[in-house]
């Protein structure tokens, strides 16, 4: 079992989720996080660190997982480790809840800076 960062993340990115995470598993895009499903211990202590409740375990029947699985999994073997929160973006709270921002082509492939 994993969590898993879905799509409320792209656009608000608050990071908060990085710092507590025991074993460093998530990776930075330019304007998402994902987290390596096969370094995640499962240990669920991201979840409830996100503001916009975007982290989520891999039995959420209410979500789409094999599609984020395979999200997650792609960009964290190509983008940075991100350990250490930065700035969020200044219009997050605009996106906070904006449906389907993956299928509509918003989310960025671009690596982030990693930390
Ligand atoms: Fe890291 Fe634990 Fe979250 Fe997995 S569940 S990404 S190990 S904090
Ligand atoms: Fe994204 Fe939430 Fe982390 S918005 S960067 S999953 S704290």
């Amino acid at each position: 079992m994993t969590y898993l960062v879905t799509d409320n993340c792209i656009k608000c990115k608050h990071m908060d989720c990085v710092e507590v995470c025991p074993v460093d598993c998530f990776y930075e895009g330019e304007n998402f996080l994902v987290i390596n499903p096969d370094e995640c211990i499962d240990c669920g202590v991201c979840q409830p660190e996100c503001p916009v409740d975007a982290i989520i375990p891999d039995n959420d029947s209410n979500t789409d997982i094999d599609k984020w699985h395979e999200i997650n999994l792609k960009y964290s073997l190509i983008w940075p480790v991100i350990t250490q929160k930065g700035v969020a973006p200044s219009d997050a709270s605009e996106w906070d809840g904006v449906p389907n921002k993956y299928d509509n082509g918003l989310m960025s492939e671009l690596p982030g800076k990693g930390t």
